[in-house]
């Protein structure tokens, strides 16, 4: 049995090396290198750079692992735990030199699978703030040695509610309408960039929910562990794991009037 801690204090130092090379070796003028589901989906040098690097420090330390990373690394696991690695999210906001990107790292047990894998350890290193969010599955939430307490309790009209959108021009003009629906309905709405900085703001009671369609699984693999641990609950559409179809993070029952809402406005398909 492998001790979820020691795959969280792996993740967390994996994340900040990255992190401090990211920070510190940033070029003035970052290249974009590829583009993948539209023009504006962008890989640059820095994203591979710091892929590479997490796989090599992850697997030097344990090499019978599976990785699932979001610029290409992939390996079966022999020990039955995969790491899902982004190693920008955020690469936007990193093209822009604005600060909400991170480092994004979990363990899973399982097939990489969102639907099926179990979330066992998870680091979401911010490196501008050089602030790690971390957990371990059954042992709590941390903004480095802060533990996080969670979402306080509101209902939708008090709440700030961030979100994300897709990179593709048709998915947008459908977000775009959801969203103008709730902008009335909410406290107000937030779109930082990363959507594993949202979930751990979740986490951290400094946003009081958080939806997106259309995530990868390296985009939420590691802030939904840290936001269930803190206290949030993190769904998908169907209130089972959180999906490509919808990621939905709140307390309770903030959850499940969202969720309620979310589905009035059918925002779970067809785009
Ligand atoms: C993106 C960010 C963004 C979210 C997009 C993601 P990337 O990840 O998390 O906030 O809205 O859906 O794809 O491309 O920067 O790794």
């Amino acid at each position: 049995m492998t001790d979820p801690r020691e795959l969280e204090r792996l993740a967390i130092d994996a994340a900040t090396r990255a992190g401090d090379h990211l920070r510190d070796h940033r070029p003035r003028r970052v290249e974009v290198v590829a583009t993948k589901s539209s023009d504006v989906d962008i890989v640059t040098a820095m994203d591979r750079a710091a892929e590479e690097m997490i796989v090599e420090y992850l697997l030097a330390a344990r090499p019978g692992d599976g990785v699932f990373g979001e610029e290409g690394h992939s390996r079966t696991s022999q020990s039955g735990i995969t790491w899902v690695i982004d190693p920008i999210d955020g690469t936007v906001n990193y093209l822009y030199a604005l600060d909400d990107y991170g480092v994004s790292i979990a363990a899973v047990e399982g097939d990489p699978d969102p639907l099926t894998w179990t979330p066992l350890a998870a680091c979401v290193h911010n490196p501008p703030r050089r602030l790690s969010y971390h957990a371990a599955a059954g042992h709590g939430a941390f903004a480095d040695d802060r533990p996080l307490r969670g979402p306080t309790s509101t209902g939708l009209s008090g709440a700030l509610v961030a979100t994300g959108f897709g990179y593709r021009a048709e998915r947008r003009t459908r977000q775009a309408e959801i969203v103008t629906a709730l902008l009335g309905e909410v406290r107000d709405i937030r779109r930082l960039g990363a959507a594993s900085l949202d979930l751990c703001l979740v986490g951290d009671g400094r946003l009081d929910a958080y939806y997106e369609r259309g995530l990868s699984p390296w985009d939420h693999a590691a802030g939904a562990l840290i936001a269930r641990e803190a206290g949030a609950l993190v769904t998908g559409p169907d209130g089972g794991p959180a999906d490509a179809e919808m990621t939905v993070a709140a307390g309770v029952p903030l959850h499940g009037e969202l969720l309620a809402r979310l589905a009035e406005l059918d925002a779970f398909s067809g785009y």
